[in-house]
């Protein structure tokens, strides 16, 4: 028995008419953009997997990938508004609903896995989750897929000027914009589930994404050249719609943490191991010229970008900026 909700829990608006917990059975439906041959695909899974197991099927999570429910930006409407219950958007898509978000995106931000993972753990985690209830989320965990590469047709991009004349597809963030045209590239915002068509067509020229990102979409057989330049860090905010999440028994959220802890654990390690094969395949399965950065090309992005800080400063916050500039040192 889930159901009844003790007096103090408020009903929300959005699930008035429902009753979460005297259902048999309680189902969360869990959409998202990616293929599920992905760090977030099979997290997603795996996490289904583990909330049946712990609630010994009262509670179904029903995983929508590939943007199949819903692509960028509607996703995040449909979870406010109670379509769906889970999504997991990556940072940019958090942005462009709470600004201060920002702070990940940062070109650089985090210069190692573990300094990330410190920040998703540390004083940002909690800083930005807090922020959620403002929208009507609530903040599950902090997910990766994994730092960064910048891909192209037009020409190998190895330093900050070669990013000039480029064409490049970005996620849907005002930064990464900004980012990217303060180097002399031009942008256009796309869905993720447009991005191989914009490339194939030749809309774009290039992207930025994640080695998994650019496998299992095979973005890598419509571009010519792939840079490693780990110069940003594409990470997932999993989320559940606030009201649904106040309905549910405490029982059944405590297995929902449970589950979620466990979860994301394994999708740690999970993401940075399909990383490492997925590159090898894009090696063995393309004609794509691979290219990694020498220690001086990195310090002249790093360069290149600096402005960025200050400009975003007041948006993102000091309390912010400081504690991602300590963790870059
Ligand atoms: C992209 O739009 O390229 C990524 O944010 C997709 C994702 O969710 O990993």
């Amino acid at each position: 028995f889930i159901g009844f909700y003790p007096s103090f829990v408020q009903t929300p608006a959005v699930y008035d008419d429902e009753q979460i917990g005297f259902d048999e059975q309680t189902v969360i439906k869990f959409s998202h953009v990616v293929a599920e041959n992905t760090p977030k695909g099979l997290a997603a899974q795996e996490f289904a997997r583990l909330v049946q197991e712990k609630t010994k099927g009262r509670v179904k999570v029903e995983v929508y990938p590939n943007s199949i429910l819903y692509a960028e930006p509607d996703e995040i409407e449909a979870l406010q508004k109670g379509n769906v219950q889970m999504i997991a958007p990556s940072f940019p898509n958090m942005s462009e609903v709470l600004p201060s978000w920002m702070v990940l995106d940062l070109p650089y931000a985090f210069l190692t896995q573990e300094a990330a993972q410190e920040a998703f753990e540390g004083k940002i985690g909690k800083l930005l989750f807090e922020q959620l209830n403002q929208v009507n989320m609530v903040g599950l965990a902090y997910w990766s897929s994994g730092f960064k590469q910048l891909t192209s047709n037009k020409g190998p991009i190895l330093q900050p000027d070669d990013l000039k004349g480029q064409h490049l597809r970005t996620m849907r963030s005002t930064l990464l914009d900004a980012e990217f045209q303060l180097l002399g590239a031009k942008t256009t915002q796309m869905p993720f589930n447009l991005v191989y068509r914009g490339l194939e067509s030749g809309t774009v020229d290039g992207e930025e994404n994640s080695i998994t990102n650019i496998y299992s979409k095979k973005f890598f057989k419509v571009q010519k050249y792939l840079t490693l330049t780990n110069h940003g860090y594409l990470g997932y905010a999993v989320l559940m719609n606030r009201s649904f999440w106040q309905k549910l028994s405490p029982e059944i959220q405590l297995q929902i943490q449970q589950a979620m802890k466990e979860t994301t654990a394994w999708a740690y390690h999970n993401a940075i191991q399909m990383n490492d094969e997925q590159f090898e395949k894009i090696k063995l399965e393309s004609q794509l010229q691979i290219n990694s950065l020498t220690t001086e090309q990195l310090s002249e992005w790093m360069r290149a970008w600096e402005p960025i800080y200050p400009q975003y400063e007041s948006v993102i916050g000091t309390e912010l900026m400081d504690e991602i500039r300590r963790l870059r040192k």
